[in-house]
Formats: C-alpha cells, sequence, structure tokens
C-alpha cells in the first residue's frame, strides 16, 4: 500500500511496508517519509537505542528508504497514525554534503536549476499531481461529452498559424546541405522531401477530422521558436484542441466555458491537499504585502471564476473601454490605444480582466488583419470571428474561432496572406467538398496549470520547460 493508503485507511495494527524518499528525521526519532503518492509524509518512528548507530546516521534527507512497521495512533499532533519502525534498509543514500534540498524554503529559481531534483519536493509533488488530474479532467470532459481524441503530426510542413516561428526538422547536414542551381538548399533531397517543421497547431488536421467525426479534439505538444522570455511562453507546451462541426462562435464560446468550468472543478474536488499546500505557499509568500496588494487567496479564486459566467465583449466595446481608461489617458500603459484595429497587448488584458471587469473575459470580433487566415470573415469586411478567453493574472489562457467554410473567401485569404496555396490544398479540399459551419478553440496547458495551481511562472508548471537558450535536462 502506498502512503496515501495507508494514511487514509487508518488500519491501526497492521503491518505495513513502505518505500519512499526521507524528508526530515528529526531528534533521531522521527521519520517524515515521502513517496510521492500524497502531499502528506508519513510519519516513522524509530526507537534509537534499537537501531544501528551506522544505519541512523544514513537516514538524512532524499535518502532513499524501506521501512517496515506497525501502524499506530500517533502520539503527536500533526498526524493521525505513524509508523513504529521494526526494520529500515537504507536503499539509496544522499550525501548531505552533496544532496542541494534542504528541509528549508529554496527559492523557484533555484529548483529550476535542479529541475531534475525537482520532483522531490512537496511544492512540485503537488503541481504535477494538479498537472495528472487536470489531463485527465480534460480527457473525461470531452470523452463525456461525446468526443473523439485525434492524434495529429508532430511533424508537418505547414505553418497552422502562419506566423512563421517554427523549428525546422531536417536530416540534412548543416555544414554542407544540398544545393539546387540557384544555391538554395535543395529540400527535395531532405527526409520527406521538403521543408518541415515541428508543429505550431494540431488545428488544420483537426478540422479535416471535425468534418467526418463531427467532434473531435487534440491534446498534444506544441511548438513555438518564438522569442519570448515571459512567465506565460514556453517553446514546447501542450495544447487541447476541440474542433466542432457545425459551432457557430458562440457554441465555441460556451464549449470552451464551460471545459474550463469542468476542469477547474474537477482540481478542486480531486486535488483538495495538493491545491490547499499550494494556496497556504502562496499565502506565506504574501504575507509581507499590504493587504490591498494581496491577491485573492487561491481557493476563492478558483470557486470564483468556477461559479461566476465569463463575460462576452467585442473587439470594438474593449477598445471603447480601454480609450477611456485612465491608464490610456494618463499615457500609463506602455502601448497607447490610439484607434480601432490596434493589436491589444497583455497590459491591455489584463486591464479588462482585472480592473474593468473583475473576471475571465472573451472577446471577440477582432480586426481580421492582427488575427489568422482561417478565421470567418464577418459581413463587415473588416472583422473576424475570433475570440480570446482571458483569465486575470494569467492573460490569454483560449484562443479560438469560427473558421472560414467558404472556398472562395478562403482561397482568398491564403493569397492576402501570402501563403503558398500549394501547402494547403488538402485544407482547401475541405471547402470544396460538402464544407460546413465549424468552430474550433486552442487552450494552453500549461497557462491551465499555471492558474490553477496559483504558479505565476509557467515554467514551473511542466516537467522540463524549454524556453529561449534553455533546454537542460
Ligand atoms: O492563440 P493560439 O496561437 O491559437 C492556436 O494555435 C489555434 N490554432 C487554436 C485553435 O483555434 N485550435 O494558441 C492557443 C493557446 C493560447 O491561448 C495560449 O493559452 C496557448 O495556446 N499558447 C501558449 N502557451 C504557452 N506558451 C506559448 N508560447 C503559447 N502560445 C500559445
Ligand atoms: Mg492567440
Amino acid at each position: 500500500m502506498d502512503i496515501k493508503g495507508i494514511i487514509a485507511n487508518e488500519q491501526i495494527g497492521v503491518t505495513h511496508e513502505v518505500k519512499g524518499w526521507v524528508r526530515t528525521f528529526r531528534s533521531n526519532r522521527f521519520i517524515a517519509l515521502n513517496d510521492g503518492s500524497t502531499s502528506k509524509n508519513l510519519q516513522i518512528v524509530v526507537d534509537f537505542e534499537q537501531m544501528d548507530e551506522a544505519l541512523l546516521r544514513r537516514i538524512t534527507t532524499g535518502a532513499c528508504i524501506s521501512v517496515k512497521g506497525d501502524l499506530v495512533e500517533s502520539q503527536g499532533t500533526g498526524q493521525k497514525v505513524e509508523l513504529i519502525a521494526q526494520q529500515i534498509e537504507i536503499l539509496g543514500d544522499a550525501n548531505p554534503e552533496e544532496f542541494p534540498l534542504q528541509p528549508k524554503k529554496h527559492s523557484l529559481e533555484f529548483l529550476r536549476e535542479i529541475a531534475h531534483l525537482r520532483p522531490r519536493t512537496q511544492t512540485f509533488g503537488a503541481v504535477f499531481r494538479v498537472r495528472h488530474a487536470m489531463q485527465f479532467a480534460i480527457h473525461k470532459y470531452f470523452n463525456d461529452n461525446g468526443f473523439f481524441q485525434v492524434h495529429t503530426p508532430i511533424v508537418t510542413g505547414s505553418d497552422a498559424e502562419g506566423a512563421g516561428e517554427m523549428f525546422r526538422v531536417s536530416t540534412l547536414d548543416p555544414t554542407n546541405p544540398p544545393r539546387t542551381e540557384d544555391g538554395s538548399v535543395n529540400w527535395k533531397e531532405d527526409f520527406f522531401g521538403k521543408e518541415t517543421n515541428l508543429t505550431v497547431s494540431g488545428q488544420l488536421e483537426g478540422e479535416l477530422f471535425a468534418m467526418g467525426l463531427g467532434k473531435i479534439y487534440t491534446f498534444g505538444p506544441t511548438f513555438r521558436a518564438e522569442n519570448s522570455n515571459t512567465t506565460r511562453h514556453l517553446a514546447e507546451f501542450w495544447m487541447i484542441e476541440p474542433e466542432v462541426a457545425f459551432n457557430d462562435l458562440f457554441d465555441n464560446m460556451e464549449l470552451a466555458e464551460d471545459c474550463l468550468k469542468y476542469t477547474i472543478r474537477y482540481a478542486m474536488e480531486h486535488c483538495k491537499d495538493d491545491l490547499q499546500l499550494l494556496a497556504d505557499r502562496l499565502e506565506q509568500d504574501e504575507k509581507q504585502l499590504p493587504q490591498d496588494k494581496r491577491s485573492m487567496p487561491l481557493m476563492e479564486k478558483l470557486e470564483f471564476v468556477a461559479n461566476n459566467d465569463f463575460v462576452r465583449c467585442s473587439y470594438t466595446e474593449a477598445i471603447d473601454i480601454l480609450m477611456n481608461s485612465n491608464p490610456n489617458k494618463k499615457k500609463k500603459f506602455k502601448y497607447i490605444i490610439e484607434e480601432w484595429g490596434a493589436d491589444l497587448q497583455s497590459e491591455h488584458e489584463r486591464y479588462l480582466v482585472e480592473k474593468h471587469f473583475g473576471k475571465p473575459v472573451i472577446l471577440y470580433d477582432y480586426p481580421a488583419k492582427i488575427k489568422a487566415f482561417y478565421m470567418r470573415l464577418n459581413d463587415d469586411g473588416k472583422t473576424v470571428r475570433a475570440m480570446d478567453i482571458l483569465f486575470p493574472g494569467i492573460g490569454e489562457m483560449v484562443g479560438g474561432s469560427q473558421r472560414e467554410e467558404r472556398y472562395d473567401v478562403l482561397k482568398k485569404k491564403i493569397e492576402e496572406f501570402g501563403i503558398e496555396e500549394e501547402s494547403l490544398w488538402w485544407y482547401l479540399e475541405t471547402r470544396k467538398f460538402g464544407t460546413c459551419v465549424h468552430s474550433g478553440f486552442g487552450l494552453g496547458f500549461e497557462r491551465l496549470i499555471s492558474f490553477v495551481t496559483g504558479m505565476s511562472n509557467i515554467r514551473d508548471v511542466i516537467p522540463f520547460p524549454r524556453t529561449p537558450k534553455n533546454a537542460e535536462f
């Protein structure tokens, strides 16, 4: 039985054998043992007079041990049961002179440098158990609602977002690639016989399946070579992309809102201990701040989002609000909004969500110029059926749209955006044969985990973050 089960079942008098890592060893008597099954430690009581001294010395923070003993009601406070050790075996030493984790608070920056050991800490144990629960919740949500998961390719020849932020995939010799007559690299001789890259989104392939299976979703890694060194960007992140035939933009909003609320509620219900630990951690961090500078306690924040309707606000309305806002008038924004058509920066998004509305906001009907080629053009000829869902503290959580289903309009858009039609012939064909209204969105998984765990840096919610100049581990 794992420690989670032992603590939950409280089978007094039963002999257990447990294996785990020593968190602390106090007074040569109390071992706090953790095996990762829960944030809680099992207290092991050692009768040091009966134990070999050499063995006792090897019970140090980080050591891996196996313990056999009887479960009793705990004499102390802080735990209901404890294990009276009869036999202890050292499975793996952790020399205290070298082991970098000590039973004290380490900074998250330091822990990022030892990402190979951070799964052994209380905080990261909690974060990654929550991450697991939430990916399960996502699959459950879509499965229960009749969606099929589609595994879209990781290696592709297309740039779904048209932003040119791709990692090349090639087996050519970079120092001496084959060349064409005019001297440029001859990609025809590359592995796939053409230029390929890691996918930035599974959407385009997802759409093909939605127009056959009806309701699909993808959940996979995506890669973006954008040089954004922020607390919200990763070069490799996981994205959930549902795509639904016959859904219009407003159905799409409803699906996204429902899915977000469901998964957040799922975590609140199934990860109580871990979320409480993370909530306490945040509260501790903010203790020195004055009352009005502190953020909403984590549990309250999750409750609030799960139980309140998201605001729906058009881009045009948002621009009005922003142009009339104090920070815009007093030139406090770094980017002053001067006219309709401006792209929104995260400072504007945060103003709308955190200051103006005070809850998640779904912005929609953006100018066509600042959005991707595949979004459906509105009758006004200048806006598209796009939507972004903005969250407090995070900014953009979801980006989605109703897709352009009209062959001629899409063809023209592809031209206007300077995309080679040849690379998207298959995408265009879905509009030629049995086209229909359809919509979908992309939910950044790490941004969701960041929000739910209250971990403010996205690098702390993915096991091994990939960011500019960083691919250690
Ligand atoms: O808004 P994006 O770029 O939309 C798409 O990729 C569409 N193909 C989605 C669709 O309609 N099927 O990205 C979607 C979401 C963002 O809202 C954000 O949450 C997340 O993906 N995201 C990132 N997360 C971490 N690091 C990055 N560099 C991210 N870029 C986008
Ligand atoms: Mg976006």
